[in-house]
C-alpha cells in the first residue's frame, strides 16, 4: 500500500493549510494509500544554526520528522504563502531534515521520494507564488514533484462544517493532486 505523509507548513491551531491538509488526507485514503496526518507542532526545532548542530547535533524533532518521511513513500504538503515564497517553519524543517546525522546519510527523507503541493489563502491567488519556490526546493533535493498542483484562494470561506471543500470543482481540483500523487508514487514505488 502505497504510504504518505500529509502536513501542512502551518503549525497554526486553526491553519486554513492545516484543513487543507486533513481534507486532503480524506482523499487520499479514498484514493486507496496508508496516509499518516501530523502536524509540525509535533515535530518542534530551532531555526537551522550551523554552530548549535556541531554542538549538539540534529535536533530530536527533526531527526523524528526525517524518520517519518523516510519510513513513507513520498507526501503531501499544503503550504502557506508568506511574501511570495515559502514559510520559515516548512523551510527550517526541509533544513534540518536534509542533513546527515551520524550514520544516516543527508537527503534520506527526501531523494527519490513522491509529493504533491497544494497551498490556501485568503487570497486571491491561494498561494500559488509560493508554490514555485516549494517546487523548486524538493525538486533541487531530489523529490518527484507531481506536476497537478491546487492552489486554494478564499480559503477562509472555503470549507464547510464537515471540513470539505463546498465547492465541487475546487473539491475536483485537490482531488486531482492527491490522486496523481497516489497514482506516481505508486507506479514509482512498484
Ligand atoms: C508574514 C506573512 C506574509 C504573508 N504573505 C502572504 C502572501 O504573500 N500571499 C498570500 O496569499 N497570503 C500571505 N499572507 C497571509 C496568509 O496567507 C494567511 O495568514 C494564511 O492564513 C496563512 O496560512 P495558515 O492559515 O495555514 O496559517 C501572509 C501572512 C504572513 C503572516
Amino acid at each position: 500500500m502505497t504510504k504518505l505523509v500529509v502536513f501542512s507548513g502551518s503549525c497554526r491551531e486553526s491553519s486554513l493549510n492545516a484543513q487543507l491538509a486533513r481534507a486532503a488526507s480524506r482523499v487520499g485514503e479514498q484514493e486507496g494509500a496508508d496516509v499518516t496526518l501530523v502536524s509540525l507542532r509535533d515535530y518542534t526545532m530551532p531555526l537551522y544554526d550551523g554552530d548549535l548542530e556541531d554542538e549538539s547535533g540534529v535536533p530530536e524533532g527533526a531527526g523524528r520528522f526525517r524518520e517519518l518521511l523516510a519510513s513513507h513513500d513520498g507526501f503531501l504538503v499544503a503550504c502557506p504563502e508568506y511574501n511570495g515564497s515559502i514559510t520559515p517553519l516548512l523551510k527550517n524543517t526541509i533544513d534540518w531534515t536534509s542533513r546527515p546525522d551520524g550514520d544516516v546519510p543527508g537527503l534520506v527523507a527526501y531523494r527519490g521520494k513522491v509529493a504533491g503541493l497544494v497551498s490556501a489563502s485568503p487570497g486571491g491567488l491561494g498561494g500559488l507564488r509560493g508554490l514555485v519556490h516549494v517546487r523548486a526546493i524538493l525538486s533541487g533535493i531530489g523529490v518527484h514533484v507531481v506536476p497537478t498542483q491546487f492552489a486554494l484562494g478564499g480559503a477562509h470561506q472555503a470549507f464547510n462544517d464537515d471540513g470539505d471543500l463546498s465547492d465541487e470543482a475546487k473539491a475536483g481540483q485537490l482531488q486531482a493532486v492527491v490522486s496523481q500523487l497516489v497514482e506516481t508514487t505508486r507506479r514509482l514505488t512498484d
